[in-house]
């Protein structure tokens, strides 16, 4: 078959990343504005879903992760939400304080980790892109992303069912913060945690500005809690939390596994500037047996040292950080040099190939990943 001339395509080629001795620069985000979804998922833009962290107490260890599950107010994840919140909160900055962002690129937080981890990661991804005013505007295309969970779901293996697995994660954040600052938390709120009705509608999203290889990018993506309480200064660091459970680590096997997944972690919070991840380690029944911290800045400076030291297999941070600035710079070129400086672009990554491959799919128009409001 002949290659497709409307296909641009982009290597990784991981030896070449791996050699690299230096990395591109990288700003620290910074939280501009921030939204939150209530209860019933609708949207405030405001903190006014902001938890505080606040761990399980010794006397409630081993607790039932479990436990609640029939209760479980599930957010429903088959719709699509594009980036309406994102572009929502955006707009209400400017309209306050009167002037535009100047990010080049703008997107969710999760479609940054997703290029982050793509040099050691084995899944496929595609979004979708489009120019508008001189930035790039990514979204998930929800299709693929919905094909895929079917195609996680035929090859599940575990004899648990795979919701009850991901309501450990979400009932580990009810066990973990609470609604209010310590002091003004009732000593109730905090001793009936347990009997809390999980709710994932409920969240607060930070959004930053932060840039790679020079790129200027708005990224908004979910934090889980903070540990104390936001500072004065506007910009400056935020002590966010996050919080994720894993498999308690018993064998070689399982280390690795985890070694893998605090790529994930660290990317995900790297790319927020969520300097704590705090992981409750649960067994195979979802007994959360242990916790522990880790410094987002420590797992990279260790990745770094254990690179350094041994030709043990592990991954690389500036890796993650280059490719995605060529990337971008790859995209941004071709996007930008498209004579109709319009219509939806598809980003489509095949670990098969390793090959990034970039290529139109409308010819013009914005798809559905601006809203008319935004437009206007
Ligand atoms: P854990 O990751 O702790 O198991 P997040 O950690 O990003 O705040 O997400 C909270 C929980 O949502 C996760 O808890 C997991 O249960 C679920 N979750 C997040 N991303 C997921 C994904 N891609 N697939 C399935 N579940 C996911
Ligand atoms: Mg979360
Ligand atoms: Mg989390």
């Amino acid at each position: 078959m002949e290659p497709n001339p409307d296909i641009s395509r982009l290597h990784l080629d991981l030896n070449r990343l791996e050699a690299a001795t230096t990395q591109v620069s990288i700003k620290r985000p910074r939280e501009f504005t921030c939204f939150s979804y209530d209860k019933n998922h609708n949207l405030h833009l405001d903190d006014s879903s902001l938890k505080w962290y606040y761990p399980p107490q010794a006397h409630e260890f081993p607790a039932n992760l479990s436990a609640g599950y029939e209760q479980f107010e599930k957010h429903d994840s088959s719709q699509d939400e594009h980036l309406d919140s994102l572009l929502t909160a955006i707009t209400h900055h400017e309209q306050q304080t009167n002037q535009l962002i100047d990010a080049k690129f703008v997107t969710w937080r999760g479609m940054m980790t997703k290029f982050f981890c793509a040099p050691y990661s084995n899944d496929d991804f595609e979004m979708n892109a489009t120019l508008f005013q001189d930035c790039i505007f990514i979204e998930e295309n929800w299709a693929f992303k919905r094909s895929q969970e079917a195609e996680d779901k035929k090859n599940w293996k575990s004899p648990l069912a795979p919701e009850l697995m991901q309501f450990w994660g979400y009932k580990f954040e009810t066990l973990a913060t609470i609604p209010r600052p310590w002091g003004e938390t009732p000593r109730e709120t905090i001793e009936s945690r347990d009997s809390e009705i999980v709710n994932n509608k409920e969240q607060y999203c930070s959004i930053v500005r932060t840039a790679i290889g020079g790129k200027v990018m708005c990224l908004g993506g979910e934090v889980d809690a903070i540990w104390d309480s936001k500072p004065k200064t506007p910009g400056a660091p935020i002590n966010w939390v996050e919080l994720k459970t894993s498999k308690v680590n018993r064998t070689h096997k399982d280390s690795f596994a985890f070694n893998r997944k605090l790529l994930r972690y660290w990317a995900q919070s790297f790319l927020l500037g969520v300097p704590k991840i705090i992981v409750g380690f649960r067994d195979h029944e979802g007994l959360l047996q242990s916790i522990e911290e880790y410094k987002t800045r420590e797992i990279e400076e260790a990745v770094r040292r254990e690179w350094k030291n041994s030709t043990n297999w592990n991954w690389r941070p500036w890796v993650c950080i280059n490719f995605t600035s060529e990337l971008l710079d790859w995209a941004q070129q071709i996007i930008k040099a498209d004579p109709q400086q319009s219509g939806v672009w598809r980003i489509r990554f095949r670990k098969q190939t390793n090959n990034v491959e970039l290529f139109k799919v409308e010819e013009t128009g914005h798809g559905r990943i601006l809203t008319e409001e935004f437009v206007k």
